[in-house]
């Protein structure tokens, strides 16, 4: 009696212990296979980018000195054909119309404190710190955080920084007054835009603004008459994976109306449009609409389902 009970006991441990190893096994390769192949991609694309990036000469670091020390609202200079290389995609040094208008809107209250995600070199960061906010800058590149940390000199007390990949990066929800995402959300694919415009919605205070600047579908050379995600931009253009990255999803106006509505926003009507980034590399335009810009705000009283047709504040435009 005695003897099978401990059998039956041994039985039973060695069942649970089976158990707990099958169960821990499969769900660290359901963890693994939660991150897609094309984000895979994504960092080895970053680390080679980086690779590079310590591998420029003296002169080539002393031109992007040059440019950031440079760029700031007051000083801004003429100079359209100034881009440089950062870890994914060039970077105009000139503030985009959307940048500006994010600008203006924090001006609209001194101390606002803002995220600029993927915040690359940092010009609208540091051009917000200029303008009194307080700026939480998001990068995956650590060297480019500390770049602005760097640059941002007497100002460093209000800035702080989160590094991580956006949306997995955590954003204090509720508290920002405004946030800017420049030239970055054209890198994910749709359920990854859905999540990153939904933790925006949640990071913004009531009232708060989001102003999103991304590539459109209407880009030339090689990518002319692509639509829709593009998970491995390699397979198109080598050069093209080596300047923007390996994945680009490339949408127009109608799509990111109906993210940001989806997401809860209201989509700015008077403030949406299309256009041409200065220094826009000349082998990628096509007809004037390589980028677009889209304003979205939070409702100062949310409702719990927005229908489409009543987060929309229409003024003109076409397309
Ligand atoms: C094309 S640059 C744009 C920089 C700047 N926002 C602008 O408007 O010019 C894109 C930047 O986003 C960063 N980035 C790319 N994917 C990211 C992610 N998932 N989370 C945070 N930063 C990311 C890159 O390292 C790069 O510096």
């Amino acid at each position: 009696m005695y003897n099978s009970a401990v059998f039956l006991n041994a039985t039973i441990s060695l069942t649970l212990a089976i158990f707990e190893c099958y169960s821990t096994f499969s769900h660290a390769s359901h963890h693994h296979k939660k991150k897609p192949e094309w984000m895979r991609a994504q960092e080895r694309w970053a680390a080679e980018r980086k690779k590079e990036r310590e591998a420029m000469t003296p002169e080539e670091r002393a031109a992007c000195a040059y440019f950031l020390e440079e760029n700031n609202l007051q000083k801004l200079k003429s100079d359209p054909g100034a881009r440089i290389k950062v870890s994914k995609g060039f970077e105009s040094l000139q503030l985009s119309h959307y940048a500006k208008e994010f600008l203006l809107f924090t001006g609209e209250s001194p101390n606002t404190v803002v995220l600029d995600i993927g915040c690359g070199v940092g010009i609208v960061s540091r051009a917000a710190l200029d303008w009194g906010c307080t700026v939480v800058a998001n990068e995956i590149d650590i060297g480019l955080l500390n770049l602005l940390n760097i640059r941002a000199g007497d100002k460093r007390e209000r800035l702080s920084t989160a590094l991580g990949p956006f949306p997995d990066v955590n954003i204090k929800p509720n508290h920002f007054g405004a946030i800017y995402a420049g030239a970055i959300f054209h890198f994910f694919d749709d359920v990854t835009i859905t999540r990153g415009l939904k933790a925006c919605f949640d990071a913004l205070v009531p009232g708060g603004k989001l102003f999103v600047t991304v590539a459109t579908k209407f880009l030339g050379g090689k990518l002319t008459g692509l639509h829709g995600f593009i998970p491995n931009l390699r397979e198109i253009d080598s050069k093209l994976y080596e300047t923007y990255g390996p994945t680009l999803n490339l949408l127009e106006m109608k799509d990111w109306e109906r993210f940001f509505m989806e997401a809860g926003f209201v989509v700015e009507g008077e403030k949406r449009g299309y256009f041409v980034p200065e220094g826009f590399p000349e082998e990628l335009k096509l007809d004037g609409n390589e980028y677009l810009g889209i304003v979205g705000r939070k409702r100062l009283i949310t409702r719990h389902r927005p229908g489409p047709s009543s987060n929309f504040e229409s003024a003109d435009l076409p397309r």
